[in-house]
């Protein structure tokens, strides 16, 4: 029987990751995981400074990588393979992961994986629902800090990019109304506490509605709400209430065509398995509302990552890393480059 086990490495934001995933007999089990968040950090810039963040890396992913050793009780020797990350992200981040990946491959004499972020969050919802959930075909909605995708998944490994916004992800148009109102980064899991007091939401249009394709946009929202906080005086003029109600009624909108872009492409590719991933998944109305579609959709299976498995986490990377382990694709350690637009679904361009 295989014992497979993969150690992985995540570096392409602002989280410094590193897990350990055993594939025995087809069961999923994540010996040991750990990620360092470097939030606290970032929040006095009010966003992510991709530099800043690179350097922040380079003292803790050997740290990190240690100790997600030690916790799962594992030697170097015992790793089948090395999964990294390789974009898409931030270069200067992707390099320091992709650095110690390629010197541990060397040392260890241990095969190095290529994965492509996206597929992560493709696949981040199995593994606390194992490999087998997927009844193919199967679309899945990624909503992160740099993407809004829908995802066409025939296969692991099959993917096809059907629908993805036009201009700002839905995390980016969080975290940017957040800042509007004068919320600490990242704004998007503060946006929806704070709509938790709203008493009568201010509307916003849901942008891209009825157009005929998958596509969003999210610009238009954002600018539709600094019109609103402009009409009411401005920020400081802002009741407590207002900024309730305004985060209220901005969630509701980009919810509403996240759900409903999703149905479209449920019911034009009659998909049997919906997925989700990326930070925004742990968003509390968007989860219910996904749930929600079993009503309409009854024979339809939703797989939704656990909150640990949402925001960027090497968990995902250790089992999209498994997919291409088992077909015996591995990287090139003589040219293995990070690519930071690599798009879900495509060839990794090397520069
Ligand atoms: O997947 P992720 O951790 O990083 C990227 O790959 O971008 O996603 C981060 C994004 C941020 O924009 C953050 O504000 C958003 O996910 N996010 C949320 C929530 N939690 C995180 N957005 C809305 N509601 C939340 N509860
Ligand atoms: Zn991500």
């Amino acid at each position: 029987m295989k014992n497979i086990k993969i150690l992985s490495i995540e570096t392409s934001c602002d989280e410094t990751s590193c897990a350990i995933l055993q594939v025995k007999n087809k069961n999923l089990n994540l010996l040991s995981h750990t990620i360092y968040s470097q939030i606290k950090d970032h929040i006095k810039h009010g966003g992510v400074v991709p530099e800043f963040a690179a350097r922040l890396h380079v003292p803790k992913i050997i740290p990190v990588i240690e100790h997600t050793l030690s916790k799962a009780n594992i030697l170097p020797k015992d790793i089948s393979a090395i999964a990294v990350t390789t974009g898409p992200g931030l270069i200067t981040s992707l390099l320091v992961g992709i650095n110690t990946a390629c010197v541990l491959s060397y040392v260890w004499q241990k095969p190095l994986i290529s994965v492509n972020h996206m597929e992560g969050h493709i696949v981040s919802s199995l593994l606390s629902n194992g490999l087998d959930a997927i009844q193919s075909p199967a679309i899945c909605l990624t909503v992160s800090g740099g993407h809004t995708e829908l995802v066409l998944v025939k296969n692991f490994g099959d993917y096809t990019i059907i629908g993805k916004t036009r201009d700002d992800a839905v995390g980016e148009c969080f975290d940017k109304v957040a800042k509007m109102l004068g919320l600490t980064y990242p704004g998007g899991p503060k946006i929806s506490i704070l709509a938790t007091q709203s008493k009568n939401k201010i509307e916003f249009t849901p942008p891209m509605l009825n157009s005929d394709d998958l596509d969003f946009s999210f610009s238009g929202l954002k600018t539709a709400v600094l019109y609103k906080i402009k009409e009411l005086g401005g920020l400081t003029q802002l009741s407590e209430q207002q900024k309730a109600d305004i985060a209220n009624g901005f969630e509701n909108s980009a919810i509403q065509v996240l759900i409903h872009k999703t149905q479209k492409a449920i019911t034009k590719f009659k998909a049997k398995t919906l997925l989700i991933g990326g930070g925004v998944c742990a968003n509390t109305k968007l989860r219910t509302n996904i749930q929600n579609l079993l009503n309409t959709n009854t024979n339809l299976k939703i797989l939704i990552p656990e909150l640990e498995f949402c925001g960027d986490n090497a968990g995902m990377i250790a089992l999209a890393g498994y997919f291409k382990f088992i077909k015996n694709e591995f990287a090139d350690i003589k040219n293995f480059r990070p690519d930071p637009n690599w798009s879900v679904g495509t060839k990794h361009e090397y520069i």
